[in-house]
């Protein structure tokens, strides 16, 4: 098992945002995790890639305990996190953005660099453009692409489509699937829960910081009660 985390109980002050979050992610899988507003799936992300401490549980990667790890090694080690609301520099360009992802690495990030402008086409054809000045959705694309920058095993994508357009919504999701088939493990928070099911190979759903139920994807897609609580109750997959 690449990623697996154990019964993890994090605070915000005395406030319990997770209470008991169990997980696991093998390589090569696109893992998602879906849940209401408020439900700790940011939480969640930000306890991995060690932006939050834990105060109980463990979290181990590679086979290795990284509870205490700091946060700068975990990227090092292969966790790459896209944040939720993005958080790139808006007064350096895009390319400065992307070599500042992979300041964590000792070598030459000109490969890295040429596989996120394959990606993402938009990003090379503006790599002079201050960050700032890119649109939502050409900040979204920024944020992945520089999470790409330190050649993640495992990326952390915290809610990708959130505020885009629905044509960039499903280019989004397929260059998560290209991501992933590229040798990329994925887990995946997202509120558009139809389209991150069609893509991951499992998922587990959150309510209130606990986990209520895990499955194949395919199978929420089809689980009533699923459909009913996060895909609007609509019968028509397609
Ligand atoms: N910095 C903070 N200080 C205090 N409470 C926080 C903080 N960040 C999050 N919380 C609380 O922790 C709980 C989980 O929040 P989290 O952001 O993980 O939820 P989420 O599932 O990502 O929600 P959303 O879908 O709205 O992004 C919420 O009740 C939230 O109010
Ligand atoms: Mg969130």
């Amino acid at each position: 098992m690449l990623l697996e985390v154990h019964d993890i109980h994090v605070h915000y002050g005395k406030i319990a945002a997770l209470k008991g979050i169990s997980l696991q992610v093998d390589e090569g899988e696109i893992v998602t995790l879906i849940g209401a507003n408020g439900a700790g799936k940011t939480t969640t992300l930000k306890t991995v890639s060690g932006l939050r401490p834990l105060t109980s549980g463990s979290i181990r990667f590679q086979g290795r305990d990284i509870s205490k790890v700091a946060g700068h090694k975990r990227v090092v080690m292969g966790i790459g996190h896209a944040p939720e609301g993005r958080g790139i520099f808006p007064g350096m360009t895009v390319q400065e953005n992307l070599l500042m992802g992979a300041y964590a690495r000792k070598d030459d990030a000109t490969k890295e660099l040429d596989e996120v402008y394959d990606l993402f086409p938009r990003l090379a054809e503006r790599k002079q453009q201050f960050g700032g000045t890119m649109s939502g959705g050409e900040q979204q694309m920024l944020t992945i692409g520089r999470a790409l920058m330190t050649n993640p095993k495992v990326l952390l994508l915290d809610e990708p489509s959130m505020g885009l357009a629905p044509l960039l919504i499903k280019q989004i999701f397929e260059i998560i699937t290209t991501i992933n088939q590229r040798g990329t493990t994925v887990l995946l928070v997202e509120q558009n829960a139809q389209q991150a099911l069609q893509i991951a190979h499992r998922a587990y759903v959150m309510e209130t910081g606990t986990i209520t139920k895990t499955a194949p994807a395919q199978d929420l897609l089809h689980d009533p009660a699923v459909r009913a609580a996060y895909l609007g109750g609509d019968l028509g997959i397609h």
